[in-house]
Order: C-alpha cells, then structure tokens, then sequence
C-alpha cells in the first residue's frame, strides 16, 4: 500500500508511543465523554441547541491548533501531510449549515486558549494523536447524528462524518508517521506532554463561558 511506505516502514498499531499516549490521555478521554457538551452526542434526545454551540467552540479550537500545525509543518523538513486533514474547513460548512455566525459575540471563547507549544516533533506528534484519534470516534457520533437528527455530511455533519470510510487507513497513517519517535524517549515524553495539554484545551474551550450559554442538559 503506497499510502503507508512513504516512512519506510510498516505501521506499529500498538507500539509503545500509542500505548503510552493512550494511557496519558485516558482520564481526560473520560472526563471529557461526560461533558454537558459531549455527553449524549450518541443518544437520540441530545440537543442541537447543544451540537451547534459544540461546532462554534470547536471551530476557533481546531483553527488556533491547525494554524499551529501549518506553521510548524512548513518550517521543517517534516514528511508529515496535514493538506487532507484540515477539520476547520467542515466546521465551517456545518456552522454555514445551520446559519451561525462562528465570530459573532457569543459565539467567540471568552477566555484565552492556553494552546499546547508545537516546537519539535514529538509536540507535533502528541497535538496530532488528539485530534487525528478523536475522529474515530467521530465515526460513532456521525451516525448517530444521522440516524437521530437527519443530518448528513452536506447536512450539518461534515465534520464528524471526518474521513469517513477512510478513517482506520488515515489513523493508520498518522501512526506509521508517528513512529518516527519510536525509541526517542525525550520526544515520546514531549509527545506525551503535547497530547495531555491538548484534552486540557478541549475541556478549556468547552468549559468557556461561550460555549457554556444556553446549553441544554
Ligand atoms: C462524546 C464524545 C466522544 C466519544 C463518544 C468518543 C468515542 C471514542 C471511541 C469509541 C474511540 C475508539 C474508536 C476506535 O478504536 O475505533 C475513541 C478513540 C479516541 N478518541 Fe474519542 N470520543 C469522544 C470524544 C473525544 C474527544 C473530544 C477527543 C479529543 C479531545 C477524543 C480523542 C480520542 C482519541 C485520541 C482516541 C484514540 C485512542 C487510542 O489510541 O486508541 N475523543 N473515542
């Protein structure tokens, strides 16, 4: 397969690095399942009111991370290729779906995001096994929001539906890629770091006055 040899190597689903950021993360992945904001996305009495605030936070995180992202990547010989990865541009169409306006007052964070540094590669790595692993279970919510709410990739739920039915080959991908670290202890414990500080953004962002108006429970 083409897509998986451009790193030379064949992807190491469970190594180490994956294990570990998993294990880093998992407490946070639980914590933020339970937010007002989150919790029920997967059940069929889960408030638009709640999806469409959950859309406008998400739009002005994914865009100060993948601004980030972009930076770091075209600044270094970095193999990585984000070009199809890039969710602001399906948050943008979601929020278009439902007629709100991402940067008017209201729907813009309140506070400052304390944004995870992207200096090194292991940062990269561990700021990308957030967002690239959260579509996966995108999958689940996007079929949930079609099945519950009647919405579709043109219809409100491009950014869920994410890669669709190449989610496991682009999880894949961006494993074979992070392997890179494999071995390099000081860039896995930046990965590391980078990954934890990301999950405290989203609970940050979520948690922001903005986003916390008019939300239904
Ligand atoms: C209600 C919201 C959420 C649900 C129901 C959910 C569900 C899931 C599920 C079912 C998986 C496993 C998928 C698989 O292995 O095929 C998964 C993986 C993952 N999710 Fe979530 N998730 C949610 C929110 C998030 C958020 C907000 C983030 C990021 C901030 C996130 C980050 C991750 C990561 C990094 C993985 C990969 C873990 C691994 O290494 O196996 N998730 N999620």
């Amino acid at each position: 397969m083409t897509f998986l040899n451009k790193y030379q190597q064949q992807p190491n689903i469970d190594s180490d690095l994956r294990t570990l950021l998993r294990n880093a993360t998992h407490t946070y992945h639980v914590q933020l399942n339970q937010h007002p904001l989150l919790a029920g996305l997967t059940k069929p009495d889960y408030p638009l009111a709640n999806y469409r605030k959950l859309l406008l936070a998400y739009f002005h995180l994914y865009q100060a991370l993948e601004d980030q992202i972009s930076q770091f990547i075209s600044t270094q010989s970095c193999e990585f290729d984000y070009t199809a990865r890039y969710k602001t541009p399906w948050l943008l169409k979601d929020i278009a779906f439902f007629k709100d306006d991402p940067h008017a007052s209201g729907n813009v964070p309140c506070l400052v995001m304390v944004l995870p540094e992207i200096t090194d590669i292991g940062q990269l790595i561990g700021v990308l096994y957030v967002l690239e692993g959260s579509t996966l279970g995108g999958q689940l919510i996007f079929r949930s929001l079609v099945n519950y709410h009647g919405l579709n990739h043109n219809e409100g739920a491009c950014f869920f539906n994410g890669y669709s039915e190449h989610a496991q080959l682009m999880w894949q991908d961006f494993l074979c890629f992070s392997d890179i670290i494999f071995g390099d202890d000081a860039q896995c414990q930046a990965a590391k770091i980078a990954a934890c500080q990301t999950f405290q953004l989203f609970k940050q962002i979520l948690d922001d006055p903005a986003s916390q108006e008019k939300v239904h429970s």
